[in-house]
């Protein structure tokens, strides 16, 4: 198979993303290159590849192994000036979200519909196993942000280290053939749609997609930032991305940020 990312321009369809793109043997973490770059002027829809980054993380200061045959991507997103009182200044926060919906439209006729599933704020798994995460750093130029959108999909590893091997799969073990170049084609032009509507109109189309896919919001789940652990029923997400959950007293409550797991079932 030809799994040479120097090749995603001739698969792709898309009319922004991965137009420019920098393929990278080795990087310390892909995001801190594409920020280097977006300060040196890359266009709106840049692209960074790596085949192995030394630090690549995660979210919450987590470490991201990057090793594998993998996809380790960061793409910049210009959404423009946001406009007091526009959809996009109100429900900006949630594009963690719309990135999700971007990458699970891309990934979906790889892996038929509903073997995908979304894990607030924005994971992707297979089975409850991961297949791949986010990580979405800004920098603010007065009212315009400037957005790298990092993301890892576990492409052609079929073997996990001990530390791993229960939590995380890949399109291969999946069955899924196809290589790094096909498959970032697909995620980019995914994630193109998805944020083109999510800047034309806001979060408010793409929600109802988010939630169907998420289907840890429509049970009970625990809560672990900063709330001591508590088991809550969940009720969907917010236009601006927070998770709204009921607690045991009846009270609604908005998470913002933090790990929420499926609760056990039998547990609370
Ligand atoms: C998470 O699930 O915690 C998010 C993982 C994000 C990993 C990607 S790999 C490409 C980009 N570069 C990084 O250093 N991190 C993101």
């Amino acid at each position: 198979m030809h799994d040479d990312l120097e090749t995603l321009a001739s698969h792709l369809n898309t009319r922004a993303l991965g137009r420019a793109h920098e393929h990278h043997a080795e990087v310390t973490s892909t995001n801190d290159r594409l920020a280097q770059w977006a300060k040196e002027g890359a266009p709106d829809g840049a692209v960074v590849t790596a085949d192995v980054q030394t630090q690549g993380r995660g979210r919450r200061g987590r470490v991201w192994s990057s090793q594998g045959e993998n996809l380790y991507v960061s793409v910049l997103l210009r959404p423009g000036r946001l406009v007091d009182g526009s959809a996009l200044a109100r429900d900006f926060s949630a594009l963690g979200l719309v990135v999700a919906v971007g990458l699970a439209r891309g990934l979906e006729p790889l892996l038929g519909r509903d073997c995908l599933e979304l894990k607030w704020p924005n994971d992707l798994l297979v089975g409850g196993r991961k297949l791949g995460g986010i990580l979405c750093e800004s920098r603010w130029l007065g009212r315009a942000p400037e957005v790298v959108v990092g993301f890892g999909i576990n492409v052609r590893q079929e073997e996990f280290d001990a530390e791993h091997v229960a939590m995380a799969t890949s399109l291969a073990r999946l069955g899924v053939e196809e290589g790094r170049p096909q498959v970032l084609a697909r995620v980019l032009g995914g994630l193109e749609s998805a944020v083109d509507a999510f800047v034309a109109r806001g979060f408010a189309r793409l929600r109802g997609e988010y939630e169907a896919r998420c289907p840890m919001l429509r049970g009970r789940v625990r809560v672990d930032a900063g709330q001591g652990g508590v088991e809550v029923q969940a009720l969907g997400v917010d236009r601006d991305g927070a998770l709204r959950v009921r607690e045991e007293d009846g009270q609604e409550r908005r998470v913002c940020v933090g790990d929420v797991v499926r609760a056990r079932v039998g547990s609370g």
